[in-house]
């Protein structure tokens, strides 16, 4: 067997072609930065989606849409009862994205196979190259929705009927409006043989470290919960401060309490409000209600289900004092993921063969890898992200470091798909 030990990709093409996706649904910001905001399902999602199927059936790929949207493009193997190696990522982005996050696992799998059809190489098991729907969970709750119902987490029908948080719609009705729910079931029928994931940090840790590979070891535990505090909505100007039942200041309190809650627990703890929505919004009226998320992650389940207790603590304190209702719902729970030995060894060696430096790294973001590690062998390969912006417009990795990331992409799906 000839060894593909010096194959590269070009690094060139999968930098044109994040450019060119990185078009749809572009927002600019202030320094002229190019950002993306293609929310789940919306009409830049399907424009997205419509270029990279396109540029899939250009490379020969047999693409299927599943009941759940999600796209699954194939190279077919020389051998007819291999499992297939699966690259992929996400190409819905926050409103306030970049366009690295989740279209460079995507790209890159498609880097791959065009690298590997130029120079001829035919593999033992099929590669199979995926975009998973709904991986952000800005608009759709939870995240990575399409992956988790992909390996069977999700009831379809549950999925399906998700509404979004933004407009009300539901799932369903937004899939067949963008005209991809498609005719494939979801859960998929078999579980790929292996599955790996090149991303972007989306921190800071690379950089600081100057290191140009990532190998991730997993995915930390997410709990995302939504508040609706209710209080007495009253005049600003009239009601003493002891009389008022004010959710706007219990909000605030709730924001304080976690980070206090997250500075004094320390390690990988981390905590978040995202949104806050005051009613009515006015500057002379103790607002009503007031609806809230609260993001806790950690790399340790225990330590989560701690944060968890303390917030469901200080939550139940403030209704108390204040005189408000607290409803709480989860979003998305997702204990934390291991990756597979074998796959994260992996990465590391093919990283260290090809002269980069790497380091291994847990995962602060949620990646539609931590779902398909449930029924196969996987792992990730992260690149640097410069000043560790992510979900911001200013989001930006060197070309270098692409290149890089996708190159170790090729060699460790090249080993798990063994050529020939
Ligand atoms: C998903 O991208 C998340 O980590 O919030
Ligand atoms: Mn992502
Ligand atoms: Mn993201």
């Amino acid at each position: 067997m000839t060894s593909h030990h010096h194959l590269r990709v070009d690094g060139q093409r999968l930098w044109a072609r994040l450019e060119a996706l990185g078009e749809v649904g572009a927002v600019r910001g202030q320094n002229g930065e190019r950002g993306n905001a293609r929310l789940a399902l919306s009409d830049a999602d399907r424009e997205g989606r419509d270029l990279v199927i396109g540029w899939m059936h250009d490379l020969g790929m047999e693409v299927s849409i599943d009941a759940v949207g999600n796209g699954v493009a194939v190279r077919p193997g020389t051998d007819p009862s291999a499992g297939a190696v699966m690259v992929g990522s996400h190409i819905d982005t926050v409103r306030t994205g970049g366009w690295f996050d989740g279209n460079l696992g995507v790209l890159g799998g498609l880097e791959v196979v065009e690298t590997l059809a130029q120079n001829g190489i035919s593999t033992k098991h099929p590669i199979a190259v995926a975009f998973f729907t709904n991986e952000e969970g800005a608009r759709f709750q939870p995240d990575m929705l399409g992956s988790l119902v992909y390996v069977g987490g999700m009831a379809l029908e549950d999925a399906l009927d998700v509404r979004a948080a933004d407009d009300g719609a539901r799932l369903g009705d937004e899939l067949t409006r963008i005209g991809y729910a498609g005719p494939t079931p979801c859960p998929a029928a078999a579980a790929p043989h292996a599955f790996f994931e090149l991303h972007i940090e989306q921190g800071p840790v690379l950089e600081d470290e100057g290191i140009t590979i990532g190998a991730v070891t997993g995915v930390q535990g997410i709990s995302w919960t939504e508040l609706i505090i209710t209080g007495q909505s009253a005049h600003a100007g009239t009601t003493p401060m002891r009389l008022r039942r004010d959710p706007g200041y219990v909000a605030a309190a709730i924001n304080t309490g976690i980070r206090a809650l997250a500075r004094e627990m320390g390690g990988t703890q981390v905590a978040t409000v995202g949104r806050c929505e005051y009613s009515p919004n006015l500057v002379n009226v103790v607002p009503a209600k007031v609806t809230m998320t609260v993001d806790l992650r950690n790399t340790e389940e225990a330590l989560l289900r701690q944060a968890e207790e303390v917030f469901a603590a200080l939550c139940e304190q403030l209704a108390a004092e204040e005189g408000v209702t607290i409803e709480r719902r989860t979003l998305a729970r997702f204990e934390p993921v291991e990756f597979a030995a074998e796959q994260i060894d992996l990465v590391e060696t093919t990283a260290k063969r090809l002269g980069y430096s790497t380091m291994r790294m847990p995962s602060g973001a949620g990646h539609d890898a931590q779902m398909l590690a449930r029924v196969c062998p996987t792992s990730m390969v992260f690149v640097p992200s410069v000043n560790g912006l992510s979900h911001n417009i200013a989001e930006f990795t060197h070309p270098e470091h692409i290149t890089a990331g996708a190159n170790v992409l090729l060699q460790v799906v090249l080993a798990a798909a063994a050529p020939g």
